[in-house]
């Protein structure tokens, strides 16, 4: 089969398809036959070896943690899952369950049971693949994080990326009142997703425009971190995905302040795929490659200026 590997660290140019043999099944794991894999910032990061004391990589390593698919067959301990099954899945990089930590930009893959959930059925099942990293972290920053509430104030940075993309609908779907930052020509499609209202970061200073807000998602890091302690009412909750906020800030606006690293959910993850099913989650494809461009891809995951998710097909 063909499958994306680097055989180290390095930059995008390492990762090559590669033909290699087919994974062996486990007991407690399952076949599936990838039919899209989405890409994330981390991908990139693992590759460069910037997480390395995190998210020690076996070399090879199969890039990859998000994908949708069809299952082949099921390990005897995972007879849950069917020859035909539509799925979707996040392999965690940072668990001892999926012993390749990785191998999403593939043809077929070896998921541990635990890691997978029924795809929507109501979504073309390559859209799915957009799903696992970037909702499942919004759910887990909002809601089991930060336990946002209706009628509260949250502010998302970079409202039309893969994770904000996601935290606007999902922060809007509960009654919450949704401000989120965007460049203008992305402000429609973040209003369309549910902002009652979007900032041009790039013409407007957030930190000066906002006060008294619940809860900030911070997706950036850096001057976009360090803006957001102020917009914050005291007893307020700020959360970033990028880097650790500083602890003397929270204190002295008397906020809570935390960075966390998503753990993937198979159940966490079957209630965001129970919400596209209701029609209240979608998913924006910026673009679709095939997995031979994945170098392609990857760079216009680097560039951060991608719109949703950019999703990798073994065929297209
Ligand atoms: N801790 C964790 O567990 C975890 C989980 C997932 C992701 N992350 C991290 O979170 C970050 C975001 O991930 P992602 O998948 O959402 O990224 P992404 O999809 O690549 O984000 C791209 C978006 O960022 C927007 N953007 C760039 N600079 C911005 C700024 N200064 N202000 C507002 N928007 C800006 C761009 O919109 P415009 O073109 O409109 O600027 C673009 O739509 C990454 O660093 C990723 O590694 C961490």
């Amino acid at each position: 089969m063909k499958a994306v590997r680097i055989h180290q660290y390095g930059s995008i140019d390492n990762a090559a398809l590669e033909e290699i043999p087919a994974p062996k099944l486990g007991l407690d794991e399952v076949l599936v036959q990838v039919e899209a894999a989405s890409i994330n910032p981390l991908d990139t990061k693992l590759i460069s070896g910037d997480m390395k004391d995190y998210f020690p990589l076996t070399m090879p390593y199969t890039v990859g943690t998000d994908l949708s698919g069809t299952v082949v067959e099921a390990g005897l301990l995972a007879a849950r899952w069917k020859q035909g099954d539509r799925v979707i899945a996040r392999l965690e990089p940072g668990s001892s369950l999926n012993k390749h930590r990785g191998g999403a930009f593939a043809e077929f893959v070896v998921v541990p049971a635990q890691l997978l959930t029924t795809a929507p059925t109501k979504l073309d099942l390559a859209t799915s693949a957009g799903l696992p990293t970037a909702a499942g972290t919004a759910w887990q920053a909002l809601f089991e994080t930060a336990h946002l509430k209706p009628g509260q104030t949250v502010l998302v940075h970079a409202g039309a990326g893969g994770v904000g993309s996601f935290a606007v609908q999902l922060a809007k779907y509960i009654g919450a009142h949704v401000i989120s930052t965007a460049s203008a020509a992305n402000a429609d499609l973040v209003h369309s997703l549910g902002a009652d209202q979007v900032i041009d970061y790039r013409t407007e200073d957030f930190s000066v425009a906002l006060r008294d807000v619940d809860v900030v998602l911070d997706t950036v890091g850096g001057e976009t971190l360090s803006k957001s302690y102020q917009v914050l009412k005291p007893g307020g909750f700020l959360i970033s995905i990028v880097m650790p906020p500083d602890q003397e800030q929270a204190e002295a606006h008397d906020i809570t302040a935390t960075f966390f690293g998503h753990r993937s959910h198979a159940a966490r993850l079957d209630l965001i795929s129970g919400l596209c099913d209701a029609g209240k989650l979608r998913v924006i494809v910026d673009r679709t490659f095939h997995l031979s461009d994945m170098q392609d891809g990857l760079a216009h995951s680097a560039s951060r200026r991608a719109r949703g998710k950019i999703l990798l097909r073994p065929a297209v």
